[in-house]
């Protein structure tokens, strides 16, 4: 893809920034924002901070994927936003260079924006990733997030940023600017070391989470539980039938007998209901420590 540097990218803080300017910018009160569900929770507040209506569409039928038919069963003539977060937080599912087409080719020339989050473009495993924004025809109406926080482990330091065209991007700078002037020049400049000096330093983040992928999904389908296999990001989403009432009861549970903090499906949506989010962004004995641990309390149940 090719941003002009000079009017087409906004530094900001971190990625949630980003999306908050990007939504403020675009939404009108009552204008509805489709996402799928289950999905990273950062986004519903945003968009009734903005004054708009999420819309949750269940993915959990799709792989977790948003789909063009999913779009178009629920568009109506209020929604302004589709956000496409890909490869996803919690499912770690990502979608295809064809499957983004078939959206491409739903929302071209329709009043509405794709706003991609992209910000673990950085760690797919089975395909290299591709962006919505670089079908040409819908790149005017697509913002794309992103960021050091996943690519470089560099969450702390709060730089993320967002690419659009200079059209959107000029309203997008007026929110930004009243907002926060700019993130801090320290972060910036360490921002600038990772992507240049440490350009690559992804990939072998990426080769060592993708071991470790393997290693936990073995893992779970060995302790017969259903899973969909993750295609980026350092997450996989299990489900976990347990009686418990919850997924959050469940969480509270393997804190307090296992010892194992796994973030409840529920946090991601009222799709998310019945499955667990496993990070395996840690080394490989304490994943085999938590993998006993989870093993041993499922045994009991
Ligand atoms: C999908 C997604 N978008 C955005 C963010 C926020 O990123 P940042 O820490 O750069 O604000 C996260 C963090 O977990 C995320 O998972």
């Amino acid at each position: 893809m090719n941003y002009d540097p000079e009017d087409e990218i906004i530094v900001t803080v971190g990625a949630s920034q980003a999306i908050d300017v990007t939504l403020r910018t675009i939404i009108k009160p009552g204008e509805e924002v489709l996402l799928p569900g289950p999905v990273y929770p950062g986004y519903e507040p945003l968009i009734k901070l903005a004054g708009g209506v999420p819309v949750h569409i269940d993915t959990r039928d799709n792989d977790f994927k948003m789909t063009a038919q999913l779009i178009k069963e629920n568009i109506t003539d209020k929604t302004k936003c589709v956000i496409l977060p890909y490869p996803s937080n919690p499912t770690g599912v990502t979608l295809t260079e064809d499957e983004l087409e078939e959206i491409a080719q739903l929302l071209k020339d329709q009043p509405i924006f794709i706003l991609a989050d992209e910000i673990y473009s950085e760690l797919t495993y089975n395909q290299p990733h591709v962006s919505i924004a670089s079908f040409e025809e819908i790149r005017e109406q697509t913002i794309v997030i992103q960021g050091v926080s996943k690519s470089h482990s560099m969450t702390g330091f709060r730089i993320g940023y967002l690419l659009a065209d200079r059209s959107i991007r000029k309203h997008i700078l007026k929110v930004h600017q009243y907002n926060v002037s700019c993130p801090t020049s320290i972060s910036q400049y360490a921002a600038l070391q990772a992507l240049t000096v440490g350009e690559n330093d992804s990939e072998i983040m990426c080769q060592s989470y993708a071991k470790r992928r393997d290693f936990v999904l073995k893992r779970l389908k060995q302790m017969g539980l259903d899973v969909v296999e993750p295609d980026g990001a350092f997450y996989v989403f299990p489900k976990l039938k347990v009686s418990d009432h919850t997924s959050f009861d469940l969480g509270l549970r393997l804190v307090d007998e296992a010892g194992l903090a796994l973030v409840p499906g529920d946090a991601f949506s009222e799709y998310g209901q019945g499955y667990m989010r496993l990070s395996y962004a840690y080394n490989m004995e304490v994943l085999e420590e938590g993998l006993n641990r989870l093993e041993d309390f499922l045994s009991k149940q």
